[in-house]
């Protein structure tokens, strides 16, 4: 039977993660898949990370199932961080969450009950977009269709959100839909919603009733842990109804453990308890209950003060080493005469970067200069180094517009 089968390409990302491995070239360079590097070019566990972790080993007790919603501390510590500590909707009980693997088992889960509100509906994803938000809608069974995002022609608005283009293109969109819209941090743009622009496309989802899930991977990433959620937030005491993806993989740079959590704000506290049996049981369908390991450093690094206090200095760290990253490329690039590429990089917020590059940059960057990159021309900032910024700018200029 599988010779009816033909083999399938790697994932994008995958595939050039797997490449760059293999690739002897000594003056290789990876910014490609998005996870976090240091000078050294090391990806190390993050000390309130390891601090946990030697915690657990002492006050764990059990490695027996913890149930469909997984860490229950860990949801309420990831709720919080969504919502704050103030919430209306926590206290009225119209807020629920189960931890999952990675944002991307929240997300699978997500789009499954998009697709029990609305059998016939599609999942609105932007445009552009991580590559497998569009590939976990269509293996969950459900349509896509893309709105506008970002303007990318040269003009005044070069390189920010397009609002009249998420606008015109959500036009087309039918009650019931579902809409993936992400929160700080925008892969693979790193161009950001402003706090108005969340209240209109609330308003929006509102007004055509559209179901709203608000993917969350780099929340701390962008300004600040506070700063980063005031948009999310401001959408979430609009709209009645929504789910939160958030994932643990890189503010907390737990990556391979798969944590995750999704989060459902609902109209009552009925609803809730609908939500989460039908949450659960799609779930249960698929991985059956989550990972428990990275979500017990989570919670218990957001529930212990000298843990949070020490993640948070790291994460500081970790942001503020990817701004002089970006301050440092635009330096180099404006060099070399790009100064609307430079002017972009330094305005983006997040890991990534969507460079402009004539059609073809990036397998040439990869075969000819062993600078490794996805074909649409996403770079992981936090890839690059102090030392190799000057090498990699000249490189790519001669193929950026
Ligand atoms: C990325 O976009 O590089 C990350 O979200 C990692 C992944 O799983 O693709």
């Amino acid at each position: 039977l599988i010779s009816n089968l033909s083999l399938l390409p790697p994932d994008a990302l995958l595939g050039l993660m797997a490449a760059y491995k293999e690739d002897p070239r000594d003056t290789k360079v990876d910014l490609g898949v998005g996870i976090y590097k240091d000078d050294a070019g090391q990806t190390p566990v993050l000390k309130a990370v390891k601090a946990a972790e030697e915690m657990l080993l002492t006050t764990e007790t059990s490695k027996a199932y913890e149930g469909p919603r997984g860490n229950q501390l860990f949801d309420n510590a990831v709720e919080r961080q969504i919502f704050g500590d103030n919430s209306e909707a926590r206290a009225q009980g119209r807020v629920v969450s189960l931890a999952s693997p990675g944002g991307c088992g929240a997300l699978s889960v997500a789009v499954g009950f998009v697709k029990r509100l609305s059998q016939q509906g599609v999942v609105w994803v932007s445009s552009p977009s991580w590559p497998n938000h569009a590939h976990v809608v269509r293996a969950m069974g459900m349509a896509t269709d893309s709105y506008a995002y970002d303007e990318v022609s040269s003009g005044p608005h070069a390189g920010k959100v397009d609002f009249e283009g998420i606008k015109t293109t959500l036009a087309k969109a039918k009650a019931g839909d579902g809409i993936i819209i992400q929160g700080p941090c925008h892969n693979p743009t790193g161009i950001d919603l402003d706090n108005a622009q969340w209240e209109a496309i609330a308003h929006l989802c509102v007004e055509k009733s559209l179901f709203p899930i608000v993917d969350v991977a780099y929340h701390g990433f962008g300004n600040s842990l506070d700063e980063d959620m005031l948009g999310v937030r401001r959408f979430l005491s609009i709209v009645p109804e929504a789910l939160v993806s958030y994932s643990c993989s890189k503010n907390f740079g737990l990556y391979r453990e798969r944590t995750g959590c999704l989060v459902a704000q609902t109209q009552s506290t009925e609803h809730t308890k609908v939500t989460l049996s039908h949450l659960a049981d799609i779930a249960r369908a698929s991985y059956s209950m989550p990972p428990s390991h990275g979500a017990a450093i989570v919670a218990t690094i957001l529930d212990t003060p000298a843990l949070y206090a020490m993640w948070v200095e790291e994460l500081d760290l970790m942001r503020g080493r990817i701004t002089s990253l970006r301050e440092a490329m635009a330096l180099a690039l404006r060099k070399h005469g790009k100064d609307v590429a430079a002017d972009r990089i330094v305005r983006q917020k997040g890991m990534f970067s969507l460079m402009q590059f004539e059609e073809g940059a990036a397998q040439k960057l990869v075969a000819e200069h062993a600078i490794y990159l996805p074909n649409s021309g996403r770079i992981n900032v936090a890839g690059l180094k102090l030392d190799t910024i000057e090498y990699v700018a000249k490189c790519m200029a001669p193929y950026l517009k």
